[in-house]
Parts: structure tokens; C-alpha cells; sequence
């Protein structure tokens, strides 16, 4: 399977956010055998997300508005890349960010 020329083994990967970055459910799943890890998103610096109440149960399910808190494309760099690229999986990171700018500057630290 290819997407944007990128070629995956299978197409076998998670909605980004549910998953981490990967790490946390390493235990869980053999991450060797995803088609892909979709991490959760990453901003040129670290966010703190939204203050609580984030998750809220409802008649159907549950709302939840954690508001992208992540750590920052530094430390995705310096921690959660390396460990990723243990697995035989692809790695699809998904950017979050509040300007263009933003967008491009993680897509520049990541492009090293
Ligand atoms: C706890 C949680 C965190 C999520 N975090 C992100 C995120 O960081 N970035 C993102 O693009 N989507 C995030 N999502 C949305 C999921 O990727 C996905 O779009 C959503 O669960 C709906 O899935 P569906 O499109 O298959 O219905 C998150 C969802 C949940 C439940």
C-alpha cells in the first residue's frame, strides 16, 4: 500500500491520539506489525492542552477536548523518534500548530 509515495506493509495504523507516541502501548501491540504509527500531534513547543474538565461521559459515549497537549518537537525528536524507529513501521507524525508557521517549522526539525 503507498501513501504520497511512502510504502506501508499494511494499511493498519491508529487515529492519531489514541495511540501516543507510540511508546505507551508498546506493551499492548507489537508495533513490527502496524502498517504505520500515527502519533499524536506534535507543535513547535510544548502545550499545555486545556485546562479540566477534558472528558466528559454523555448518554452515547464521551466528549473529550484534551486540546493537543504534547511536549514539543524537541523532545518527540529526542525521545519518541528514536524509540519509533526500533520497529520495522512506518512513523507518520501528525503536526499540530496556530500559524503556517508553526506547521513549518516542525516540518523543518523533522526533515533532519
Ligand atoms: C483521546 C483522543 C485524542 C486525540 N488526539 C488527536 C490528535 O492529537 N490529533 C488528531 O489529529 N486527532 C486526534 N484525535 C482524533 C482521532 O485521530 C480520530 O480522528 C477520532 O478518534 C475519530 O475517529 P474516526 O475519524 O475514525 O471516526 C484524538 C481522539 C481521541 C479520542
Amino acid at each position: 500500500m503507498d501513501i504520497a509515495g511512502i510504502r506501508l506493509k499494511n494499511p493498519v495504523m491508529p487515529a492519531s491520539g489514541t495511540f501516543g507516541s507510540g511508546q505507551e502501548y508498546s506493551g499492548f501491540v507489537d508495533l513490527n506489525r502496524l502498517g504505520a504509527v500515527v502519533t499524536k500531534g506534535v507543535s513547535c513547543v510544548p502545550w499545555e492542552g486545556n485546562p479540566s474538565p477534558r472528558i466528559m461521559e454523555t448518554a452515547s459515549g464521551m466528549i473529550n477536548a484534551v486540546g493537543l497537549q504534547n511536549p514539543g518537537i524537541d523532545v518527540f525528536i529526542e525521545r519518541d523518534l528514536p524509540f519509533l524507529r526500533q520497529f520495522d513501521t512506518k512513523v507518520i507524525v501528525n503536526i499540530c500548530g496556530s500559524t503556517v508557521a508553526d506547521y513549518l517549522e516542525v516540518v523543518e526539525r523533522l526533515s533532519g
